[in-house]
């Protein structure tokens, strides 16, 4: 076990999390972007010391641990390779100066920073609506590690996400979700049907249909499921907690849908688009889950990550129900 920073030893945390002034736009939750207060700056002070040592904690694999070195753009891909690939350790000890993106994921179940997480995403669960409520399967933190002045390009989820600034600052930009002329159909059978991450495609003349909101330690902003954002790091190293939340209607429904029409389209055959014929949506995510196989479509319908299976997850306790 590594060396634990005191501040991460603090057990005197209140429950609530999202700020009391806050609460109430939660409401909104996976309808439209908001931005709201938390305490999470002041009950979990990360360092970038104390994300070296969470990074040695967790197991390896791509299920666990992403980075990317080198100045991005808005419109660039996930898996563009801007720079010479680091390794993780290099890339953390020079995160001041190696423009560079670290992502670790599934720390709410670490041993030591696991169990104030567990609590955030309870807490911002239970402000939620209960329409959103009953859709939510499991949550999921990561944490987000940027180099000053790196540029995290457009994209959008399919997870309802929470970003949360521990550290630094960031400029904000989100769209609306639900607009097909933001997002059009194509982009999102993209991500769905093909698994494309970087399916989302950057409209310059659609930029001022974004709302910007700047982030500092103790800000946060949510991200609807397919609303497309992009975020721009300030002049210091970031690090901000992101909160994801999977969706039944979309990760247990919907992806499947998109999955099914595809495999149809190859074989020639025209299936209607997903979202017009709910009964018909139904019967094709039946289909595709079962064609999937029991065992490989529960993993899927959970949402867990193939190489991270078998790993805990969290799934809320319906306290509001
Ligand atoms: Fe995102």
């Amino acid at each position: 076990m590594n060396a634990v920073s005191p501040i991460l030893q603090n057990t005197s945390r209140t429950a609530e999390l999202v700020d009391a002034r806050d609460r109430d736009r939660f409401a909104n939750v996976n309808l439209s972007p908001f931005g709201f207060r938390h305490r999470l700056a002041l009950e979990l002070p990360l360092t970038v010391t104390d994300l070296i040592a969470l990074s040695e904690r967790l197991p390896d694999g791509d299920a666990f641990k992403g980075w990317q070195n080198g100045i991005t753009g808005i419109s660039d891909g996930w898996n563009q390779r801007p720079a010479e690939r680091l390794t993780l350790a290099d890339t953390l000890a020079g995160i001041e100066t190696n423009n560079s993106l670290v992502v670790l994921k599934h720390i709410e179940q670490d041993d030591i920073i696991g169990p104030v997480l567990r609590d955030l995403l309870q807490d911002m669960f239970d402000c939620s609506s209960r329409r959103f409520r009953e859709d939510v399967i499991m949550g999921e933190c990561l944490v987000f590690l940027n180099s000053p002045g790196r540029m995290t390009a457009y994209h959008f989820d399919l997870e309802a996400s929470f970003l949360l600034q521990l550290a630094g600052s960031k400029t904000v930009y989100a769209w609306p979700c639900g607009d097909r002329a933001i997002v059009p159909e194509s982009e999102i059978a993209a991500y769905c049907g093909a698994g494309n991450l970087s399916a989302a495609v950057y409209k310059p003349d659609l930029r001022h249909l974004a709302q910007t909101y700047y982030l500092e330690p103790g800000d946060g902003v949510h991200f609807p499921s397919l609303g497309p954002h992009c975020v721009q790091n300030g002049d210091s190293v970031s690090i901000s907690i992101n909160v994801n939340y999977d969706v039944r209607s979309l990760h247990g429904s919907l992806r499947h849908v998109y999955a099914f029409n595809q495999r149809a389209a190859k074989l020639g055959v025209k299936a209607g688009q997903p979202g017009t014929r709910p009964l018909a949506d139904k019967a094709k995510a039946k289909a595709w889950i079962a064609a999937l196989g029991a065992k490989s479509a529960a993993r899927r319908i959970l949402g867990r990550r193939r190489s991270g299976e078998g790993y805990p997850i969290w799934e809320p306790r319906n306290t509001n129900a």
